[in-house]
């Protein structure tokens, strides 16, 4: 039997085609079958990089040796035969000693929940493997396109890998040498020695004889072909009805396989496909990756004829990220391209620019050359793309490409298009190509306009204007869903036909110029600005997180992070698959008919209270269901649970359960503004608050009225809704990522009809919570400990990203209407606001009055009436956010500031001074400090000196500032055990550390009481035992709450050690507890916070400043610079402040621009994975992002003087919007738009609402 084999960090494994199934990744057999959890898995589409790993393999043509990081989870496990993998175990751990870059991504603070580290470090890793030493810091920059980190905002990320750049400023980042990473301590148990010059791998074994491997694989089969004959034979002997050819296989992630083919054929070690030549044409064979085209382009680019391939080389640096290109081929590209016409494939539309020839080869081994419209209409079955032929441009070729795309790196194109014309020596055109991708899915050239330029000049007015005529006729983009609408997709066709002309245009009007260039990012930096009191040390003292060495290494883990014994199971939702009706009949016997399966179970199966929301528990409002058990109320509504003994079978065999529906009549409602239009509105809408002004001014001069919306927001956690559940003597032990372990005991007891005391839930430490979490948890904790209760075994229900966000509910988007009356200098009057607020299907975690509490605080509410209502729609019951209320109340109060400037054409700082409530006083301080410090004023200069010389490029400056209310609410336990022998210190307390250092707070403020080193201080993970009753880990108090017991418990056990310090000279602490142990003193202590501590509440201050450039014709834009100071009071922890602050405000970031929510009209969502969802990544965050704390701060009112930093950020994100639109306001200009009003801009601020505002028309693009 053929065997494939492979080293993971130095150990051999053979695998046999029988020990795996279809659908096992290299991902898959990391983290289940060897236990190596450090690799972690989410999306499993190479869409969020937690699973890379770093990969040696040898080129099957030259033998070369590559170290290439790769996405384990788009990889098949038999894709890896004679690979050396080595994950992020082998990098360094606490046994072999750490390395430098864990090191040093911990000494940055680059982890906050540590889920997507492992995934970081392994792709700079690797990076480092294969750079030949130098890396500069653009490089570095440039290579996380497939890293996502939902906590840090990444500018602590990207300096720790920075620091290790050949050009990396001395001055700002405390450097290593490149060389450092030699001490790397290989963990690597090979038996080969790693020397230098075998640049540090442990090389592989190869006793391959090259000849064809076939395994089995059940009823499926798997080959390895090594010759095109191979292939062929294969073929022959199988068929073609059911084969899948596999290169990279990291087609998957665009289009996700939801069956498997019967026969797979590894196509890697064909050596004919991964040739490449240059003879009158560059030939590239079809197995080439990406990145290996793309260092041929980088070496053929400097050939006279080949010179155009600077650009395709420019444009691949925007195809996918590093992982991906590393192993997805050209060929599979193309092929993608072949199967689906709507695929916006960068790879065939360069080659189509250039007129590029495919080559074919069939069983026969004939070979058949194709052009690329051809090729597209040919069928591929029984076929292999063999290689792709570019041709030469000799000189005078005028050239561009272009791809547009919702966020800097790591998307798909809205648009993307080539151009390229030959000129005579007249320059008029003798050959024109202008090809368009994302218009239709069988549009690629715009022929009129192509045939039109032909004989004209093109850079002439007349021919300009024709074209674009001509253009605008023939490009009809097609609706697609949730990609941007047609008219969006059409105004930046047509802007980048004009961009292209600009930029080949010798001498254009130079307001015009610089529309032809693209946006450049220069590479990012920070500064973090905080004063640190040095007595005071521990406490205020800027520290690493104490988890981070061991999230850099993998060691920390996670509830998912299991490793199953061969009776565990593994559970699955089966959800809705309508938005609104009845269940009729549940059918599972096809599900559990499958081998493996182990049960099923529903709502019927339930033994206590059918809920996950008991009302039991504080804010609960209404009790949803675990299970439904008739009524659907939202699309992907959970309806029974399978368990398997796999995962991968457990969600296959949730899709083979049968559900037959009675579907309402009634369309789904599925925003506010439909609520409002419903027939059953009247019950979709519950008032909530009204608060009624207690003044009005006389002096109205400009009434104001308008919307505003504030959207919702995905969690995007990057470990997804996670729980295991097992079987206890006394009844059920539930580990869970979970906010609030008192909400899931009772859930848990309720649902099983078991007394409290016999659920234990423990949590280790969670990937990401931001709200998702807290009440949410609930529901994954019930279904899965009901599996376990009925089976006795333990369970394991780890949510499929599309799974999390279809089920789960969200942020709750709220929407405004407001009418205002102001006078010349901008001084409200009188303001009538009226606001809702998406609760989704129930009005749990509903925002009621928090929102008119929140938009009322900084500025003199008291002539303002407010009114907010929560609103039904046939969505998950919607939850807490980041910021929640927070968000949205101090937004609309923003907007409302915003607004006043631009009715009085005052400045927006002056007009919030003179609005701002007199008890907010100590934020004009701040003001005016921040406005010298950021050099407001010039700054505002310049850009508007930018904007007059600028048509395309638009320049926007803007603030946002906030008052954000901290109230203390709820019990947070603290327990703390000291140990006699060494007098070490374990803290146990009822909050959840999800990234937001509230451990590392913890132990600093009892290293601090007790005036012991910190370093003698841990703390454990949370459990109902050491902690019962305890509150949600929410709002941004939780750390001061606990950080307040944890006083409260110091302060205690100081007492009681007190007595036996008299008899003691100078002791140490050892001493004392050694001496307090022997007098049979309790060294363990406990302690509360609750309300009775009556713990003041107080506002947290801040002021941000954004500035954007806009490149007016796509709708692109950069964030150039944000200046940002928060009052933290006296930070408990600077470095974790930061780091805070930092991380909520990408995540605004992302709220405001590019993450969208869009629904079909069936209810479902459509953007619910990471090829559709885009939360920023690495290159959209400031490109200047300055943090500083107030200075001399001291919050009289918070624990230990320290404020809360948890969320407040967030909200000030939505400067963003505020200064593009500015951009936006000044771009309608150049297009003719004479606004007297203000400009209303839907919000996200993601490229299709920009375009949509400004309102482009093609008769402003002129050259002259
Ligand atoms: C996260 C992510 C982001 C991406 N972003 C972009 C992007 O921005 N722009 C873009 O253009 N693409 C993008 N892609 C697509 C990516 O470029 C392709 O997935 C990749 O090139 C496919 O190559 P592969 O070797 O992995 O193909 P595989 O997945 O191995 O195969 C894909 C298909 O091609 C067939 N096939 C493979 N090789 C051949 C051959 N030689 N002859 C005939 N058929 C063959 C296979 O049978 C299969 O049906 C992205 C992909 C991911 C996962
Ligand atoms: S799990 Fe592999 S990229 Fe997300
Ligand atoms: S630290 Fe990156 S996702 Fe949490």
């Amino acid at each position: 039997m053929d065997k494939i084999n492979f080293t993971v960090n130095g150990e051999r494994y053979s695998l046999t085609g029988s020990e795996v199934s279809p659908s096992t990744t290299l991902n898959d057999f990391l983290r289940n079958t060897i236990g190596l959890v450090g690799t972690k898995a989410m999306c499993h589409e190479g869409g969020c990089g937690v699973c890379v790993v770093s990969v040696a393999k040898a080129h099957p043509g030259t033998n070369e040796k590559h170290v290439l990081a790769v996405n384990s989870c788009l990889v098949h496990i038999l894709s890896c035969h004679e690979w050396d993998i080595t994950t992020i175990e082998g990098v360094g751990n606490r046994k072999d000693g750490y390395n430098e870059l864990q090191i040093r991504l911990a000494t940055f603070n680059g982890t906050q929940c540590g889920y997507c580290t492992p995934g970081w470090i392994m792709n700079m890793y690797s990076l480092y493997q294969n750079s030949e030493k130098s890396l500069s810091m653009h490089q570095i920059e440039r290579s996380f396109a497939g890293n996502i980190c939902r906590c840090t905002g990444y500018r602590p990320i990207l300096d720790a890998f920075k620091s290790f750049a050949t050009d990396v400023d001395q001055d700002t980042i405390k450097i290593k040498d490149l060389e450092d990473l030699h001490e790397m301590q290989c963990a690597n148990k090979c038996t080969k020695k790693c020397t230098k010059e075998e640049n540090d791998w442990c090389i592989i074994y190869n006793n391959s004889k090259n000849k064809l491997l076939d395994m089995q694989m059940g009823p499926n089969r798997w080959y390895k072909a090594f010759s095109l004959e191979d292939v062929f034979k294969v073929l022959s002997k199988e068929g073609t009805d059911s084969y899948r050819l596999v290169a990279g296989n990291t087609g998957k992630g665009v289009f996700p396989i939801t069956s498997e083919p019967r026969v797979f054929i590894d196509i890697t070690s064909i050596s004919t496909l991964k040739d490449s030549l240059l003879d009158e044409n560059l030939v590239l064979g079809a197995g080439l990756s990406i990145h290996e085209v793309m260092a041929i382009f980088q070496r053929e680019m400097k050939n006279d004829n080949f010179r155009y391939l600077e650009h395709f080389y420019r444009h691949l640096e925007l195809v996918a990220h590093v992982p991906v290109k590393n192993i997805g081929t050209i060929g599979g590209n193309l092929a993608m391209k072949n199967a689906n016409h709507d695929f916006p494939s960068d790879v065939f539309l360069l080659f189509e620019t250039v007129n590029a020839i495919v080559t074919i080869v069939d069983r026969n081994l004939k070979q058949s050359e194709l052009n690329l419209q051809k090729f597209l209409t040919t069928a591929l079955k029984d076929k292999l793309i063999l290689n792709v032929k570019i041709p030469p441009i000799s000189t005078n070729f005028l050239l561009r490409t272009y791809k547009i795309m919702p966020r800097a790196q790591n998307a798909h194109a809205i648009v993307n298009a080539g151009f390229y014309f030959t000129l005579d020596a007249d320059e008029k055109v003798t050959s024109s190509t202008i090809v368009y991708g994302s218009i239709s899915p069988n549009y690629t050239h715009a022929r009129t306009a192509e045939n039109f330029l032909k004989g004209h000049h093109l850079f002439n007015e007349q021919t300009l204007q024709k074209a674009l005529e001509l253009l605008n006729e023939d490009i009809k983009p097609k609706e697609f869903s949730p990609e941007p609408a047609p008219t969006c997709r059409k105004a930046i066709a047509l802007g980048l036909f004009y961009k292209a002309i600009l930029s080949l245009h010798p001498s254009a009007n130079t307001r015009y110029k610089s529309g032809g260039a693209e946006l450049a990012r220069p590479v990012s930096h920070g500064t973090q600005t905080y004063d640190t009191d040095k007595s005071l040390w521990p406490l205020n003292q800027p520290v690493p997180k104490m988890e981070a060495l061991t999230q850099c290494s993998g060691e920390a883990l996670y509830v998912g992070d299991t490793i199953s014994t061969p009776r565990d199971v593994h559970v699955a939702f089966v959800l809705s698959s309508i938005c609104l009706g009845e269940i009729v009949e549940i059918d599972p016997s096809e599900a559990l008919k499958t081998l493996g399966v182990v049960g099923f179970f529903s709502a019927k199966d339930i033994p206590g209270y059918n809920t996950f929301t008991p009302k039991d528990v504080p804010f609960m409002d209404c009790e949803e269901e675990i299970l439904a058990s008739k009524r659907i109320s939202f699309y992907g509504h959970p309806i029974g649970v399978v368990a398997a003994v796999t995962r991968n079978l457990a969600l296959k065999a949730a899709k083979l359960v049968k559900i037959s529906y009675k579907k309402d009549s009634a369309k789904p409602v599925l925003s506010i503004k439909d609520a409002l239009a419903a027939p059953d509105k009247d019950k979709r809408i519950r008032e909530d608050v009204t608060i009624k002004a207690t003044d009005r001014g006389t002096d109205t001069t400009h009434v104001i009225k308008g919307n505003y919306y504030v959207p919702d927001q995905y969690h995007f956690t990057m470990e997804t809704q996670s729980c295991t559940t097992s079987p206890t003597r006394r009844g059920v032990c539930v580990r869970s990522a979970n906010q609030w372990m008192d909400l899931i005991q009772v859930a848990v007891s309720k649902s099983l009809n078991l007394p409290l005391n016999s659920v234990d839930v423990e949590v280790p430490r969670l990937g990401g919570g931001y709200g998702g979490k807290a009440s949410r948890a609930s529901l994954i904790a019930c279904a899965c400990a009901l599996v376990t209760f009925k089976l006795n075994r333990k369970a394991s229900l780890v949510m499929p990203l599309t799974d999390n966000m279809e089920a789960i509910g969200k942020r709750q988007a709220a929407y405004f209407e407001y009418e205002m009356g102001i006078n010349n200098d901008g001084l409200v009057q009188y303001a009538d606001i009226v606001y809702y607020s998406d609760s989704g299907c129930s009005v749990n975690d509903n925002l009621g009055s928090y929102i008119a509490d929140a938009l009322s605080r900084l500025y003199n509410k008291k002539r303002w009436n407010i009114k907010g209502y929560s609103v039904h729609t046939d969505k998950p019951s919607n939850t807490w956010c980041r910021a929640p209320a927070t968000c949205e109340g101090i937004a609309l109060a923003e907007h409302l500031m915003e607004r006043i400037a631009n009715a009085t054409k005052k400045d927006p700082i002056d007009v919030r001074i003179l609005n701002i409530a007199a008890e907010n006083s100590p934020i004009l301080e701040m003001i005016d400090t921040f406005k010298i410090d950021s050099k407001y004023e010039v700054r505002r200069k310049d850009i508007e000196k930018f904007n007059s010389e600028n048509a395309w490029k638009k320049k926007g400056l803007q603030v946002s500032m906030m008052s954000f209310p901290i109230e203390y609410a709820g019990n947070f336990p603290v327990t703390i055990s000291v140990y006699h022998a060494d007098g070490t210190i374990l803290i146990s307390h009822g909050g959840i550390e999800m990234g937001q250092g509230i451990n590392t707070k913890v132990a600093q403020v009892c290293a601090y009481t007790l005036k012991v080193p910190l370093s003698i201080v841990t703390v454990k993970g949370s459990d109902t035992f050491t902690s019962p009753n305890s509150m949600a880990t929410n709002g941004s108090i939780t750390s001061e709450s606990v950080a307040f017991a944890t006083i409260k418990a110091c302060t205690e056990l100081l007492a009681r050690l007190e007595p036996v310090k008299v008899d003691l000279k100078n002791p140490t602490w050892q001493e004392i507890v050694k001496a307090a142990y022997n007098k049979g003193i309790n060294l363990q202590i406990s302690a509360t916070t609750s309300e009775q501590d009556k713990l003041t509440a107080y506002s947290i201050y801040g002021v941000c400043i954004a500035e954007v450039e806009l490149d007016v014709l796509t709708g692109n834009h950069l964030l150039t610079r944000v200046d940002l100071v928060e009052d933290t009071g006296r930070s408990i922890s600077p470095e974790i402040d930061v780091g805070q602050i930092e991380g909520a405000f990408v995540m605004g970031l992302g709220l405001w621009t590019s993450e969208r929510l869009i629904y079909d009209s069936s209810g479902r969502l459509l953007t619910n994975r990471t090829w559709t969802y885009k939360p920023p990544g690495a290159c959209d965050i400031p490109v200047d992002f300055r943090v500083s704390f107030k200075r001399n701060s001291l919050n009289n009112n918070g624990v230990l003087r320290s404020k809360a930093t948890g969320e407040p950020a967030l909200v000030l994100a939505v400067v963003v919007t505020h200064a593009l639109h500015e951009a936006i306001a000044e771009a309608r200009k150049e297009y003719g738009h004479n606004d007297t009003e203000w400009v209303h801009v839907d919000t996200p601020y993601c490229m299709e609402n920009i375009i949509k505002a400004i309102s482009p028309n093609i008769g402003s693009y002129h050259l002259k």
